[in-house]
């Protein structure tokens, strides 16, 4: 079969594959380079427990070829914690307001949580929402997420 040669720039760490072309990101991540926090659930598209960003901005990594991520740089939840294992404010929000219950959504809703507030430091209730429109949660009715981002818009400057 034919394969294809890339590299992958993941958290900051270039990666050079070797890969069939129709390899998902989310496989890839998870079954070449170890990185299970990228959850998979319907693999469809659906439920954003695969979310990743590309460039600052939140994909579903079952959706995106590996091949077109090349260039690009990739940020997993395993990148969101600073290099001393410090946990990101936002995950550490989470925690505090109970909005991790099974957790299988956490990752993914934390990666489109974090572009949302890179673009929009105080966003309303709403805005929020909007933001998890793509993630799906099956534990927590989202109060408690929502809450959490409040939280950390509104002790930030
Ligand atoms: S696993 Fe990608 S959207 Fe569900
Ligand atoms: S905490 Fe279980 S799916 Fe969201």
């Amino acid at each position: 079969m034919t394969r294809q040669s890339l590299v992958l720039t993941v958290n900051g760490k270039n990666h050079a594959l070797d890969l069939a072309p129709h390899r998902s990101l989310l496989d890839v991540l998870r079954d070449e380079l170890g990185l299970t926090g990228t959850k998979k659930g319907c693999d469809a598209g659906d439920c954003g427990a695969c979310t990743v960003l590309l460039d600052g901005a939140p994909v579903n990594a079952c959706l995106v070829l590996a091949v077109q991520a090349g260039g690009q740089e990739i940020t997993t939840i395993e990148g969101v914690s600073s290099s001393d294992g410090q946990l990101h404010p936002l995950q550490e929000a989470f925690i505090e307001h109970g909005a991790v219950q099974c957790g299988f959504c956490t990752p993914g809703a934390v990666l489109s949580l974090i572009a949302l507030l890179r673009e929009t430091p105080r966003p309303t209730r709403a805005e929020i929402q909007e933001a998890l429109a793509g993630n799906l949660c099956r534990c927590t009715g989202y109060v408690q997420i929502i809450d959490a981002v409040k939280s950390v818009a509104d002790s930030s400057k």
